[in-house]
This record gives C-alpha cells, structure tokens and sequence, in this order.
C-alpha cells in the first residue's frame, strides 16, 4: 500500500431543483461579476440557462455570459473567455454543462489569474499555474468528475492537440450542483458514453502493478459494479431518477481522488491514448475509450493477471480459479460485452474511423510526445507500443 493524500473540497449540493440555490450560493461567495460559461445549445433548449439567470437576478448578483463551448473544449473560446473576463471585471466563473464547459471554464481561470504567462504552458506543463479564479459548477452529464477534480483537458487548433492541464488542487470547484434531472435531456450515446469514463476513471487507477488497499479496492468494485448495473437501466428508462442519480455520484467520486487513495497514482494509458483520437478526429471521450481499453488490456494483461482476474471475479462474478490468465481473460471479454450492450464501440471502426498506417503512426507519434516519453504504469508503453494497441483497436 502506498502512502496517499486526499483533498476534496468541493461543496456538493446533490438533488432535485437543487439548481434554483444557485444565485443564494453564488452570493455566499461574495463575488462582484460572475461569467456563466455553457455550450452548445441544450442548456439553452432546455430552460436550463434561464432559471440560472432567473436566479442570479433575483439574488442580485450580477453576471454576463458566454457560449458557444464544443466538446474537445477549444483553446481559441479560451482566450475569448479570458478576454471577456478582464474586460467584465469577473471574479467568478460558472459553468454550466459537461466536461467540456467546466474544463474551458478552469481553463480561462488560470488565464484570467495568471498574466504573467500564457494559458497553454499549462497543458504543455512548462509553467504550473499560482492561481486561479474560483469555479462553481451546474453539471448536466455525468461523465468526467470535472466537477471535483484538479485537471482540464483542452484542445489547441494549431495542430490539433488535446492536453491535459498540470494537474492542480487550485482548479477544484468551489461547488458543484449535482440534479440528476437535469440530464434527462441527454441522448442515449452521450449518456453511455458518460458511464464508460466514469468506469474508466477507477479501472485506470484500479490497474496497478503496486500492492493496493483492500478498502480503496472493495469502494472500487462497488462503484464498476454500480455503473454497470445502472447504465443498462438507462439504455431502457431514461428518466429513472435513481439510475441517473447513482450513476451521477458515482461520476464524482470516480474522480475525485477516493479510488486512487493508496495505489500510487494509477496507470492512465487508455486516457493518454484516447487524447490523441479527440484531439485528431473529435470524437466523445468515453466512446472512445471503450474502443482503446479491450486492446488495451489484451497488450499488458500479462504483467499482472491476477489483478485482472480479481477484476473478473468481483466486478463480473467470474468464478476464479487457480488459472489466473483464463479468468483474466474472461474478465476483459466481460467488459467489451457490457461496452456492446450499451451500444459502445469495442473497436475503432465501431467509433466511426477507418484509419490509415500513417495516422495510426501519427497518433502514435503525437501521444509519445514525438517519441520522448512513455506512457502507462501497469505495463511502460514506449511509441512502438502505444503504435501497436492502435492497430490492435483498428
Ligand atoms: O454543448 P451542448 O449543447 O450542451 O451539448 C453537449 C455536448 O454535445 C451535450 N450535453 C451535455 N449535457 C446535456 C447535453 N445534451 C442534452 N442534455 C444535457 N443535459 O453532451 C455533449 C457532450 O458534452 P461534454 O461536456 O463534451 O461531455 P463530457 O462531460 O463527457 O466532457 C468531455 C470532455 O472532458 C474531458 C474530455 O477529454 C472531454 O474533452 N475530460 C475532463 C476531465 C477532467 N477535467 O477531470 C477528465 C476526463 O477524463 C476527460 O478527459
Ligand atoms: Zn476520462
């Protein structure tokens, strides 16, 4: 077991209408101007985007807004937000949506707190950020725990690079309004493809090659087994609170640090992979990573197969006997079975791409940094590698 540090400190406000609070919490936080940062259009469709306003007025905080955030958050509405920000006085930023709008929106809070350098050397990770302005957030898929974590993950145009911020606890939302409702809207991909990040969130730090904590791993298992469980409810009964409600939480705790406390940090491979195929072809997160981890697994199982087959047998029952390899392979089977009954791709045809050698080499070639780093803890992954699992996954 290794020695962990565990800091969560987001206040969570977790229910129905829990939403309407807004303005009353945003004013306990003294703030002079607020941005509500969103996307798309569905929080428009949805009424969503009114009743913030509608709160904010009636709390007499004054606010101004900004749209237009696509999934793959862009650099360029970073810096339109940061630009925005300076010139509104803001001292606080909202985000109201997914992943997406809540990265953007740590992301233009770094910008904004920190003039001295420009945003991006935070995601080539050669400056580490001093502050940043403080961050509520009004989720509306469960999906990446950005609510309650350190990190942010953009995409730069200029050459099509999607990054990882430093990761750092000054990012963390001050709170995070959690109302299951409010992801009744979502289409069935985008739901399933929530619950194959959140799964993936604790299995990237469930694989490790270390010795680990029998409490962080029963908490692990228990979380797979209930995201499993709920994201075939909901591929039948969208609106099943409960459903959306578990799978929700179990969102924010995925990422939140819990199922990493004493296994020193996680393998985080498959999330290296899948960045390169959102930064290249814009694809969903989760979709993508369902059609990496298969191959994935098939590559560095054999380091560890007995932490795969404690995988199989108490995420998916599979009765494990002294043959740890079968069992561990019966385990991944499990898990691309669960990732089609959900309508998850196992494969990168699935995901829609049909990809050459050479953007296979070039996928390969942008996640190894150009050939200088590794990837991966369970199994080191070199270019050559990571090359390798992509053709597996094609
Ligand atoms: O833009 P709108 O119109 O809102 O539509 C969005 C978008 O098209 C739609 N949507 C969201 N809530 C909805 C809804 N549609 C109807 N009803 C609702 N209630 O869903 C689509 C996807 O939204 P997005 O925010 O992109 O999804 P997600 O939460 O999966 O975020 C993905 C991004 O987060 C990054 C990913 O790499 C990706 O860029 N991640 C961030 C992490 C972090 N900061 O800790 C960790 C993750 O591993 C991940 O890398
Ligand atoms: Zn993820």
């Amino acid at each position: 077991m290794r020695d962990f540090e565990y800091y969560t400190p987001t206040r969570v406000i977790f229910g129905k209408d829990t939403h309407f609070q807004v303005g009353t919490i945003l004013k306990e936080q003294g703030c002079r101007k607020v941005l509500i940062h969103y996307g798309g259009n569905s929080a428009v469709r949805s009424g969503l985007l009114k009743q913030v306003e509608t709160s904010l007025r009636e709390a007499g905080v004054d606010y101004v807004t900004l749209g237009g955030v696509v999934p793959n958050p862009r650099l360029s509405k970073v810096r339109e937000g940061i630009a925005l920000c300076r010139r509104e006085n803001v001292d606080f930023l909202l985000a109201v949506g997914g992943g997406s709008v809540i990265d953007s929106a740590k992301a233009i809070g770094y910008g904004v707190a920190n003039p001295w350098t420009d945003v991006w050397n935070f995601y080539l990770k050669t400056e580490t950020p001093t502050a940043c302005l403080p961050i509520g957030v009004i989720l509306t898929i469960a999906a990446t725990g950005s609510e309650m974590s350190n990190s942010t993950v953009i995409t730069n145009e200029e050459g099509w690079l999607k990054r990882g911020s430093v990761k750092c606890d000054l990012c963390r939302p001050k709170f995070a309004i959690l109302n299951p409702r409010l992801t009744y809207t979502l289409p069935q991909y985008q739901t399933e493809s929530g619950c194959v990040d959140i799964l993936m969130h604790t299995m990237e730090r469930y694989f490790v090659n270390s010795e680990t904590m029998e409490i962080t791993d029963s908490i692990s298992e228990s979380l797979m087994q209930t995201v499993i469980y709920n994201a075939r409810i909901l591929m039948k009964e969208p609106g099943n609170y409960n459903a959306r409600a578990e799978v929700m939480w179990a969102g924010s705790l995925s990422h939140n640090g819990l199922t990493g406390c004493g296994t020193g940090g996680g393998d985080w491979a498959c999330h290296q992979l899948e960045h390169e195929l959102g930064g290249m072809f814009d694809v969903a997160h989760g979709a993508g990573l369902a059609a990496l981890w298969g191959s994935w697994a098939r590559y560095v199982y054999q380091e560890n197969p007995e932490r795969f087959a404690q995988f199989a047998a108490n995420v998916f029952e599979i009765p494990c006997g002294i043959d740890f390899e079968k069992t561990a392979l019966a385990g991944i089977k499990a898990m691309e079975e669960f990732f089609r009954s959900i309508k998850m791709p196992t494969n990168l045809r699935e995901l829609g791409l049909e990809l050459t050698d050479e953007q296979i080499h070039e996928l390969a070639f942008k996640c190894s940094f150009e050939d200088t780093r590794t990837i991966g803890t369970f199994r080191q992954l070199n270019m050559k590698d990571m090359e390798k699992i992509y053709l597996m996954a094609r």
